[in-house]
């Protein structure tokens, strides 16, 4: 097992304003973009040639992950002209692929973070003979995933992605974003056109009985397509509870990169990472939180749950519960905003502005 596809071409949308200027793998997690912990757990598992799938934003990638030799690497890039979708990028970067036809080719979503064994997943693949396998997990709501009911051999019986209807609704086991394909079956996706993996091409594939494998597995896992998500998984990265050989640092409380500078009597709990250059200021609590580099935290400000964007600036006193500050905004002194409120990059609120109230 050598190589690897990462779709990362998604726009991030529900990631705004995080995703303005950078790609949703590129925005930091645990101190390094997010993709470098996926990139460092995929040659972990000994994988050693990765072909990048990019359309949004796609010029970033390449200037920082260069051809991928500092984390052991062989990376490749490929561009689409337009968006083609799951399925379409998978099959537009075929003609980078070095794995004979009958070999196994991983394929991972770009914003999932997980525990997942990979060479368990590719052992039951060739243990189970299957043209396609996946990892499947169990959440409380499946609703927002793709449905992926199994039989009691955990052969895969149906595809149903983001089901609309309570009928759909037949298994809490969810597509967990990672397969392994035979390459053969690569090839068989239609060029030069948007194609998704998940509407298209698995139910294509069991309507014509092809071997889809699930593999449960209930490690940890997380897809970070949401604010409050990507909060919380940078700082489980931190904690430790989320395993990435890409940390850099001591797994613990907090995370303080070089040239941050925080204040001795600021308060780090629960997971935060204050990035380079990012100023804490005087008896500042920040706790579960991401402040990006270059931010400013004043003094007195209490911040739960956040992000914090580069180069933004948290008032003195401000409380930010639940709040995503875009890169550059300002948030004046003594404001309170909570509940997924989110500012946008370079947004300017004055002193005292906003406030929140349950007794309305
Ligand atoms: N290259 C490329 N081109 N990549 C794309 C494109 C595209 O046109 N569209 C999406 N992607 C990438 C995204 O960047 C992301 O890494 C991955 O494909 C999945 O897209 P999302 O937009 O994050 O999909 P989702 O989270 O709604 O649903 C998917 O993930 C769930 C698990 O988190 C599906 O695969 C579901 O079935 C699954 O349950
Ligand atoms: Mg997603």
């Amino acid at each position: 097992m050598t190589e690897a596809i990462l779709l990362v071409g998604g726009k991030g949308t529900r990631l705004r304003p995080l995703t303005v200027n950078t790609p949703k793998p590129m925005v930091p997690a645990a101190g390094v973009p997010f993709l470098t912990h996926q990139l460092a757990r995929a040659r972990a598992a000994g994988v050693t040639h990765v072909v990048l799938a990019t359309s949004y934003l796609a010029e970033v990638f390449e200037p920082h992950f260069g051809d991928g030799s500092a984390l052991g690497l062989e990376l490749e890039y490929v561009t689409e002209d337009e968006p083609l979708g799951t399925g379409g990028a998978i099959r537009n970067v075929a003609p980078r692929l070095r794995s004979a036809p009958d070999e196994p080719v991983l394929i991972f979503n770009g914003d999932i973070l997980t525990g997942l064994d990979i060479r368990a997943l590719v052992s039951t693949h060739s243990a189970t003979g299957a043209d396609v396998s996946l990892h499947l997990t169990r959440v409380a709501d499946p609703r927002a995933y793709g449905l992926v009911p199994t039989d009691d051999t955990g052969r895969v019986t149906a595809f149903l992605e983001k089901p609309q209807t309570p009928e759909e609704i037949v298994t809490d086991q969810i597509n967990a974003g990672a397969y392994v394909f035979r390459r053969s079956l690569i090839d068989t996706i239609p060029a030069g056109r948007p194609v998704s993996v998940e509407r298209e091409t698995f139910p294509g594939l069991l309507a014509e009985g092809a071997h889809l494998q699930g593999m449960v597995d209930s490690t940890y896992w997380l897809d970070l397509g949401t604010p409050q998500a990507f909060v919380r998984g940078s700082a489980d990265l931190v904690l430790g509870r989320a395993p990435s050989p890409a940390v850099p640092g001591r797994c613990g409380d907090r995370l303080v990169l070089p040239t941050a500078r925080v204040a001795p009597d600021a308060k780090l709990t629960g997971g935060t990472v204050v990035g380079e250059g990012a100023v804490i200021g005087s008896g500042a609590r920040v706790m579960g939180s991401t402040i990006l580099s270059g931010a400013v935290v004043e003094p007195g400000a209490v911040i739960t749950d956040s992000l914090v964007g580069e180069g933004a600036r948290i008032g003195a006193r401000t409380l930010l519960d639940g709040a995503v500050i875009g890169d550059g905004a300002s948030v004046g002194t003594d404001n309170e905003l909570r509940a997924g409120v989110r500012v946008w990059c370079g947004a300017v609120l004055p002193d005292g502005s906003v406030r929140f109230s349950s007794d309305m």
